[in-house]
């Protein structure tokens, strides 16, 4: 018999994670990130003070949580490897205990059937690589490489499918513009030229990967599409230079092999360039990914301004546009983020029709709630509805898209258990799995076990 909401043969069910966000930051001889750096010079930028070291120690419970992993009918699920950890320092010496633990990792999913999918960078830049002037610096960006092949060369015989980053913008907005990751610069100027070397470093990496192995390697985006309020041509242009900055600076190069002519435009009008190399067009260009991840949270709603920017205020994309609140909109109200499930679809009906229809995946969506506890049930589980309605929802887009063409291949969720976020630390619980960070106990909420249902069904029923 067959589901209302039916996925294709061998969908890509199952969540991901990231090293600094489970491993716990003082275990097996790593090297400091440049998150060891800003806890421990700022704590109170963290919610409740709390550091990546307390974490929910995957570096111990890795075992426990495959399986767990497994029971859940997870066929792929996604981590990343910490560069500081594998080369403390991010240059030299590689940390056996690092390969050891990774080997295990690895080998443990493989054996209990879920293929892994191993991403190299996930905000975690290391320390020293930060002091010499992080993405700014070409230095780092060969050391990134190296890294790289290192990685290759040791799990590239079990690791199949390769990611160069997660959300490249987000260190970019965070660290150079925004102020919410070290180093805490506001100068768009900076960010563009780490934007660009970013993309620069994930060609290399792409380029050396395709030298010598055979898999699939491809980078994974946070993309938020661009609405505009209404039709008129100047909401119109808002949004569609929002997109520019926003998701096509990374997008098109790294699936067309080339930025978009109007951004190019854009920023030498407002002398923003960044420096390039005369090899990099042609980096960019022979070194496409093969497969895109796809992270979706939240659409971005703008207008037109409504007030012209002080011609003497620093350059930033604000300039070119204001944020809009669409009336009635549905929030997720812990992390200030709309929740707009169409959005899903129009993504990927956009790669459809304007990127090739590269091969896809929902690579990260989720929700993080506050003060989870509330929703625990007599059995000591949270009944965690409102995630099973938020993942529905979305999935209900999701096969849309497929129904109609798209080439999109699974669906992971953020996270698999409750992890540390960023400067909102424990404040927002994402997981399948809740922890107790007292005794690091893991319990299925309610969403683990309908996600285990609709993985073994490959598909659900509303
Ligand atoms: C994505 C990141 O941006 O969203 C994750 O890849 C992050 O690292 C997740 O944890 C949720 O965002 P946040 O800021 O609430 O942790």
């Amino acid at each position: 018999m067959s589901l209302d909401y039916q996925f294709p043969k061998d969908f890509w069910w199952g969540s991901a994670a990231s090293a600094t966000q489970i491993e716990g930051s003082k275990n097996g001889g790593t090297g400091k990130t440049i998150w060891d750096h800003w806890f421990e010079t700022s704590p109170n930028r963290f919610f409740d003070n709390v550091g990546p070291y307390q974490t929910s120690d995957f570096y111990h419970h890795y075992k426990e949580d495959i399986q767990s992993m497994q029971k859940m009918g997870h066929n792929t699920f996604r981590l990343s490897l910490s560069w500081a950890r594998l080369i403390p320092g991010g240059e030299g010496k590689v940390n056996t205990e690092a390969v050891a633990f990774y080997n295990s990792v690895i080998d443990e999913l493989i054996k209990r059937g879920i293929t892994p999918f191993v991403n190299l960078f996930h905000f975690d830049m290391p320390m020293e690589m930060q002091e010499k002037g992080g993405w700014e610096n070409k230095e780092v960006i060969d050391a990134f490489v190296n890294y790289a092949k290192t990685a290759f060369e040791l799990f590239a015989d079990r690791v199949k499918i390769w990611f160069t980053f997660n959300e490249p913008i987000v260190p970019v907005e965070g660290g150079y513009l925004y102020d919410f990751h070290y180093p805490n610069i506001v100068d768009a100027k900076q960010a563009i030229q780490v934007a660009y070397n970013t993309m620069i470093a994930h060609a290399k990496v792409t380029e050396a990967y395709h030298q010598y192995y055979k898999g699939k390697i491809g980078i994974i985006l946070n993309l938020t599409p661009s609405y505009p309020r209404s039709n008129n041509p100047a909401d119109l242009r808002a949004s569609r230079i929002c997109d520019l900055f926003f998701n096509r600076s990374f997008l098109d190069p790294a699936v067309k092999g080339e930025y978009p002519s109007e951004l190019i435009s854009l920023l030498k009008e407002y002398g923003q360039l960044p420096e390039k190399q005369n090899e990099d067009a042609s980096l960019l260009k022979n070194n496409i990914v093969d497969l895109l991840g796809v992270n979706y949270y939240q659409p971005r709603r703008v207008k037109a301004k409504e007030n012209i920017p002080n011609p003497y205020s620093p350059f930033m994309p604000e300039w070119f546009f204001d944020n809009y609140e669409m009336p009635g909109r549905k929030m997720n109200p812990y992390r200030g983020w709309e929740i707009y499930e169409k959005g899903m679809y129009d993504i990927m009906i956009d790669l459809k029709e304007n990127y090739n229809n590269i091969e896809s995946f929902i690579s990260e969506n989720g929700m993080g709630v506050q003060n989870e506890e509330r929703f625990l049930s007599g059995k000591q589980r949270i009944e965690d509805d409102y995630r099973i309605d938020f993942i529905k929802e979305h999935l209900k887009w999701l096969h849309k898209a497929i129904e109609e063409g798209c080439n999109v291949k699974g669906y992971h969720l953020w996270t698999f258990m409750d992890n540390w976020s960023w400067t909102n630390a424990y404040k927002n619980r994402y997981g399948f799995f809740s922890v107790d960070l007292n005794t690091q106990k893991r319990t299925a909420k309610k969403s683990a076990l309908w996600f285990a249902e609709v993985s073994k069904q490959n598909g659900f029923n509303v």
